[in-house]
């Protein structure tokens, strides 16, 4: 609608314009199957703005003052659904197998530090569900091969010498201040099972509230992964469901910088309905049991 009540409309070049913008910011592309939703969002945007015409609202997007808007507006257009443990198959080959060989790895090299990204977090059930599998491949790997050093008291969730840096993204606000939150309602916890509940959340009422043990090892931050400068020295990279909002040329590009942003023989994670396939040859295919991960391949000279 515009300020006189009349639903505002989009000329070609206008749509073109927006569609064009939106992709430069963030690199989500929306195709012919869903111009109609980017349409509905510019609408709601444009009156809450009391703007009377697109172009208009282009021009604020663009200026010096619009910047607070245009994060909104992108805010407006991602798409969040999220879940614990989501895609059960891939987070088992994490948890029991890629976390166990990048153990086993580092303390042969006396490197005691993990460092994990999920890219594209929404909420944090993502960001949650690795620290709570790390957390238990953890304690599991130091039974196994528990290392002289005092373990204090109250027993840490990360034995020591390790430490884990899970860092959660997103370019939503909105989502990352619910995932610093983590508060999470009986329906978000459909897929936890009893052993999580009762180990890493307390019960508030009738929600579920991440233990503070499990919090702390979970950074919530800004990052557009449109820009050149992502965060770097990760041993693993989560980012599910995000590129499939991306064409190819954004895809790739983006592959080519987790490439830099991964340690070496580092691991990538993509969402079940994506895949690394014609966009890159810097990973392997790692598939155990249905679930798929991508490494990081070294060039041999
Ligand atoms: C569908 S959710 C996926 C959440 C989680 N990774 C999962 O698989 O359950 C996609 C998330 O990617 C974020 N996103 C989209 N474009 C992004 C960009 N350019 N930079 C960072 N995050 C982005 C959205 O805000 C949204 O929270």
């Amino acid at each position: 609608m515009s300020t006189s009540g009349i639903p505002a409309q989009f000329t070609e070049a206008e749509l073109k314009l927006l569609q064009t913008l939106v992709y430069q910011e963030c690199g989500m592309h929306f195709d012919e199957r869903r111009t109609h939703f980017l349409q509905d969002r510019l609408q709601r945007r444009l009156k809450e703005c009391q703007l009377d015409s697109f172009y208009s609202y282009y021009r604020l997007l663009i200026s010096n003052e619009g910047k607070h808007e245009l994060a909104r507006l992108l805010e407006n257009l991602t798409v969040n659904e999220t879940s614990f443990f989501r895609n059960k198959a891939q987070m088992d080959l994490f948890h029991k197998y890629i976390l166990d060989e990048i153990l086993h790895h580092k303390q042969a090299r006396r490197d005691f530090s993990l460092r994990i990204w999920s890219a594209g977090c929404s909420t944090g059930q993502e960001p949650y569900t690795i620290a709570m599998l790390v957390a238990d491949a953890l304690a599991y790997y130091y039974l196994r091969n528990p290392f002289p050093c005092e373990m204090p008291s109250p027993k840490p969730l990360i034995p020591p010498p390790w430490k884990v840096e899970i860092l959660a993204s997103d370019i939503s606000y909105a989502v990352l201040r619910a995932g610093q939150e983590g508060i999470y309602t009986e329906a978000q916890m459909a897929s936890v099972d009893y052993s999580y509940r009762l180990r890493y959340f307390d019960k508030i009422g009738d929600r579920y509230a991440v233990k503070k043990a499990v919090k702390e090892l979970v950074h919530f931050d800004f990052h557009n992964l449109k820009t050149e400068y992502l965060p770097q020295r990760n041993d693993i990279i989560f980012c599910r469901n995000v590129m499939m909002y991306f064409d190819e040329a954004e895809q790739k590009r983006l592959t080519e910088k987790f490439a830099r942003c991964l340690n070496p023989q580092g691991y990538l994670f993509v969402g079940h309905a994506e895949s690394l396939l014609g966009l890159t040859d810097r990973f392997t295919m790692v598939h155990r049991n249905s679930g798929t991960a991508y490494q990081r391949m070294e060039v041999t000279v």
